[in-house]
């Protein structure tokens, strides 16, 4: 369910017409919907109402402070994996208490200022780390709320750039390994052990490996028992997925259904890290077409945004659907959509039969609200595009269009070369 939809042949997002955002900010853009991504976080955090819980966003999947702010204000936390992550979080105005710190690489600076702001706990990557940690809470005198990160060893069934546990992924501890580390870790005083935390993988499409892993980290919990170690918190993490094209994929209230149903004999709080399933289907990016082309049969269309605006595609091979932003009567052809981007893996769709789109006319990339502005770059000298975030019928700046100024900001001529 979102508020993208079609009414006189014209795009809108939720009472704005898309061409008419597109006529005074220019192209290309992110667009997101604020009525779609209330939603989404409602029904994901309702579905899970019998069971005590913290909905942590993923804020990895789409980090502006205005979206960080509407799930905040809705009550959620955070998941974060660098210090910059939980800056943007506190200029959200995040509660601290509802941070969960996750990644295998967590610098020291990064560790002290995440203790500084009092998080909930860190989602403890390996047996080091937990050293490091301890280390840095005993010299600022503070204990660090912590889970281990368990690595289930379960195929969560997806694109293998975005699968995380499975034994070969660098993430996590593994399973089998964790309950001497949780033996460790009670005796270090710099650490307060408080849960229990995994994360299998992003966009899976099926119930069957979360309640694999659920399973798997009961027994866990069992045995931390029996050694007189008590789970408060059991994160599941976040990957489920959506539909970008035909997918079919599990509402969140099947996926609650199913964890409720296998928390029966469980009593801790439940932490979420969802992302894509929050924002990926609430966001869009609009491009124009600077013009079409055909090479040896083969048809192009080249539009004013790249890999570098929207890497998905050129990376994992994923499928965004194309939209016209007007709709009218023409036929279809099979073509590339291209960037201008000086790379053959410059595309956003590739042998793809869309409407034949001609010069000048806007096209919608759709399901972009996820891993879409946050893993966008300034190659080729391409300044990042804006941010917009629709309200009802007005439409906001939420990230100013990048100019050139911005692109050499921080670069500076050394003396030998004035
Ligand atoms: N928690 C942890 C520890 C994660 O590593 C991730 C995603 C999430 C939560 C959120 O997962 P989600 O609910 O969004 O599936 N760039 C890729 C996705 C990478 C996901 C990385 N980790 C893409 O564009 O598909």
């Amino acid at each position: 369910m979102n508020y993208f939809h079609y009414k006189s042949n014209e795009l809108w997002c939720e009472e704005v017409p898309v061409s008419v955002i597109a006529k005074d900010v220019g192209t290309p853009f992110y667009l997101y919907s604020h009525r779609t991504l209330k939603q989404h976080f409602r029904v994901f955090d309702e579905a899970f109402a019998d069971v005590p819980h913290l909905i942590c966003f993923a804020v990895k999947s789409n980090s502006n402070i205005a979206v960080l702010r509407i799930f905040i204000n809705e009550g959620g936390g955070v998941d974060i994996v660098s210090g910059g992550e939980l800056y943007r979080a506190l200029q959200a105005g995040v509660d601290t208490q509802k941070v969960v710190y996750s990644g295998v690489g967590k610098r020291v600076d990064e560790i002290e200022y995440a203790l500084k702001s009092d998080i909930l706990m860190f989602n403890v990557e390996s047996s080091q780390e937990l050293q490091v940690i301890n280390a840095c809470a005993e010299r600022l005198g503070k204990k660090a709320g912590i889970a281990l990160r368990v690595n289930p060893d379960v195929d969560p069934e997806t694109h293998p750039h975005i699968s995380t546990g499975l034994k070969k992924n660098k993430f996590g501890i593994d399973i089998g390994k964790s309950r001497e580390e949780y033996r460790k870790a009670k005796k270090l005083a710099g650490i307060d052990i408080k849960g229990v935390s995994c994360h299998i993988g992003s966009q899976v499409t099926k119930i069957s490996p979360f309640i694999d892993t659920f399973e798997r980290l009961k027994k866990l919990i069992k045995f931390l028992k029996e050694d007189d170690i008590e789970i408060r918190y059991v994160d599941l993490g976040g990957g489920l997925g959506i539909t970008y094209d035909q997918e079919e994929v599990p509402h969140p209230s099947e996926y609650a259904k199913a964890i409720i149903e296998a928390a029966k004999d469980i009593n801790c709080t439940f932490v979420f890290e969802p992302g894509r399933v929050i924002v990926g289907n609430a966001g869009i990016m609009v491009t124009e077409v600077l013009y079409t082309k055909s090479n040896e049969g083969k048809n192009f269309i080249i539009v004013d945004a790249g890999m570098n605006d929207l890497i998905r595609p050129s990376l994992y091979d994923s499928y965004h659907q194309i939209q016209p932003v007007i709709q009218k009567q023409r036929g279809e052809i099979v073509a590339d959509v291209v960037g201008p981007i000086c790379e053959s893996g410059d595309f956003l769709a590739k042998d793809r039969k869309v409407f034949r789109f001609e010069r000048g006319e806007q096209m919608a990339v759709m399901s972009a609200g996820a891993y879409g502005f946050t893993m966008s770059s300034n190659y080729n000298s391409r300044g990042r595009i804006p941010e917009i975030l629709v309200k009802d019928d007005r439409f906001f700046i939420i990230r100013k269009r990048e100019v050139h100024k911005d692109l050499i900001s921080g670069e500076e001529l050394p003396e030998f070369l004035k």
